[in-house]
């Protein structure tokens, strides 16, 4: 397998903005980056392996050294857009553009990518205040290719010619750089076409799994929030609430 040099990864990005590590194995991409202090704009982690990589809402996320993405992006974002959200975009923004093709990896709310209606990429945001300003750590891994027992996630293995993953990385780093710079004005609009759910029914679970609303997803607001439309009203609901369920 060919590993993740600098010369690739960071091609064409200006390094004085960027305190960048290459690594073999780590624990967590994050765990690592909340641990150094961002004393340039940018704080890139990458890693061929992770030995505790960890997911949303506690879960583990397994990062076997078998070619996948497990990176970590840290900075401060002075944006108003949800940066959950803008992370999801930017990716499935990244993967057409370095392949040159419409691959259209579909976001489900808040930052899943799927392809065949399958999971392939997670977002992991943490963030912490620093001196009065808060630095988020954004993780985020992208699955290549994981043994036949895990197969019910999804892999881009067969995609990986047209995407080559220190391209992959490398876009989504400008994307995220160019992001941070100039802002997205259009954010919603664009995420609402790729997202794989609009007008289609789904259930809502609370976090604590008591509340279920069942509805059809309208869509998002500014805030990132989703917009459910259940049999009596029109809800608003914030993705530290709840997840959903029964889109694939
Ligand atoms: C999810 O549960 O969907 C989010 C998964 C995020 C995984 C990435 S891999 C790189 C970074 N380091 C971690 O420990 N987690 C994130």
């Amino acid at each position: 397998m060919h590993k993740l040099t600098q010369k690739e990864v960071f091609k064409g990005l200006n390094l004085e903005n960027i305190d960048f590590y290459l690594l073999d194995t780590v624990d967590s991409t994050n765990t690592f980056a909340k641990e150094k202090s961002l004393n340039k704009d940018y704080l890139v982690v990458v890693s061929e392996q992770q030995t505790g990589g960890r997911g949303r809402q506690g879960k583990e996320w397994y990062s076997p050294d078998a070619g996948n993405i497990y990176m970590t992006i840290k900075f401060r974002d002075k944006n108003p857009a949800p940066l959950s959200l803008i992370i999801g975009l930017l990716i499935s923004e990244a993967m057409d553009s370095v392949s040159g093709q419409k691959i259209n990896a579909g976001l489900k709310w808040p930052n899943d990518l799927l392809i065949n209606k399958k999971k392939i990429s997670g977002i992991l945001i943490e963030s912490e205040v620093n001196a009065d300003q808060i630095e988020f750590i954004v993780g985020i891994g992208i699955n290549y290719s994981l043994p036949k027992k895990e197969s019910w996630w999804g892999e881009i293995s067969e995609l990986a010619d047209i995407l080559p993953r220190e391209k992959l990385i490398n876009s989504i780093l400008r994307g995220i750089i160019n992001y941070s710079d100039n802002g997205y004005e259009n954010w919603k609009t664009e995420w609402e076409k790729r997202c794989m759910h609009i007008d289609t029914e789904l259930k809502a679970v609370s976090n604590n799994q008591r509340d279920i609303d069942i509805g059809i997803f309208k869509g998002i607001n500014e805030e990132g929030k989703m917009l459910l439309q259940t049999k009596s009203e029109l809800k608003l609901i914030s993705s530290g609430e709840c997840s959903i369920k029964g889109v694939y």
